[in-house]
């Protein structure tokens, strides 16, 4: 089965077996089958964070649990339960709809709910982690269903329990978030406000008008994966200690950096930038000329082409800067 429908990176590999669920049941009958569970498993959502460098030699099972609903609400909160199949956007929508705040900065994410948790995902000033209630997720070595609050998921920057200690131990079925009735919108990020300023929204904006800003700095520097096969950010931002940072600050006084607990954080995307990679293109493969820290397919490019590339510019970062970048993104 080609997997190029699959990746938003569009890389045409393909899987021994491919299968899909629809509910928690399906998805208990499936492993129970004998050729799924001799089977290497790989569970796909949106597969908007995914390489493959070469085919998948075991069987793919794709998620699509759905449902959108309020569960239950009081004064100031509501809780809306997803099922882990849903786009992620789709929820934003269903959210914005209900008059519900809390994820409108997180819009335009690709993917699924049910990726959402694994990496903590994050965008302008947000993370799921914020809203973040509860998940249920089915483990696949007894077919039970167990829940995880926030602390049980272990949420960090990009990172969970489940990119660590649970890694393929467990397969989310549903996702439960608690959002504002009462809207608050965060526009701490400085591209949201100055934004929503050219849009000449006011003070106030309402949760719609924030995930309209948030829509369109997304769509002026991140590449539709329907036009331009990608994953987002390739790397995650590293993390460096007060005298790192001093240090480098004083070989380059231009580096950006934002106080973490710890340290401090700098964007990949300059380190790449100052390394010359902006827009560079290998054939059908290259850094995207918005935003360098998006890795692209133009079309027809191999995953071990973009794994090259990435390693390339991981060693080039590493020579000029002593800074070791580390892929956001799955590879397999
Ligand atoms: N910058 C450059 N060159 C570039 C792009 C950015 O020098 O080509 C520098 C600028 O100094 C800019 C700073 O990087 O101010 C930050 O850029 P941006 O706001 O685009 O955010 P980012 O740190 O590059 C992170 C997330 C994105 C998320 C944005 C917005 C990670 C790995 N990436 O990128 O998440 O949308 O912030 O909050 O944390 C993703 O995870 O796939 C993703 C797209």
């Amino acid at each position: 089965v080609s997997l190029r429908p699959h990746n938003t990176f569009g890389l045409d590999v393909k899987a021994r077996l491919f299968a899909r669920f629809t509910s928690v049941e399906d998805l208990r009958t499936l492993l129970a089958l004998p050729e799924v569970q001799a089977a290497e498993k790989l569970v796909l959502g949106g597969g908007s964070n995914l390489l493959f460098t070469q085919d998948f030699n075991g069987v793919v099972l794709k998620n699509e649990i759905r449902g959108l609903d309020i569960i239950s609400q009081d004064e100031e909160t509501a809780l809306v339960r997803a099922g882990a199949g849903e786009s992620w956007h789709g929820l934003v929508q269903y959210t914005l709809d209900q008059e519900l705040s809390g994820i409108e900065n997180l819009s335009l994410i690709p993917g699924t709910v049910g990726a959402a948790p694994l990496q903590n995902i994050g965008a302008y000033g947000s993370e799921l982690k914020d809203t973040f209630e509860l998940l249920e997720a089915l483990e696949i070595s007894t077919g039970q269903v167990r829940t995880f609050s926030a602390a049980e998921c272990g949420f960090g920057y990009r990172e969970s329990v489940f990119k660590g200690p649970l890694k393929n131990q467990f397969i989310v079925t549903g996702v439960v978030l608690r959002l504002l009735r009462q809207a608050r919108p965060n526009v701490s990020y400085g591209a949201i406000k100055t934004t929503l300023e050219d849009m000449g929204i006011g003070g106030d904006p309402t949760p719609r008008e924030v995930s309209e800003a948030v829509m369109h700095i997304r769509r002026s520097k991140l590449p539709d994966p329907a036009q331009i096969g990608n994953a987002g950010s390739f790397f995650k931002n590293p993390e460096l200690s007060q005298l790192k940072f001093d240090e480098l600050k004083a070989q380059y006084p231009e580096l950006p950096g934002y106080p973490v607990p710890g340290g401090v954080k700098v964007p990949a995307a300059w380190l790449i930038e100052q390394c010359g990679w902006k827009g560079q293109r290998r054939g059908a493969h290259g850094v995207h000329d918005k935003q360098a820290l998006v890795l692209v397919n133009h079309g027809g490019a191999q995953g071990h082409d973009i794994r090259e590339l990435a390693h390339d510019i991981i060693a080039s970062v590493r020579e000029k800067f002593g800074i070791e970048l580390h892929p956001e993104v799955n590879i397999f």
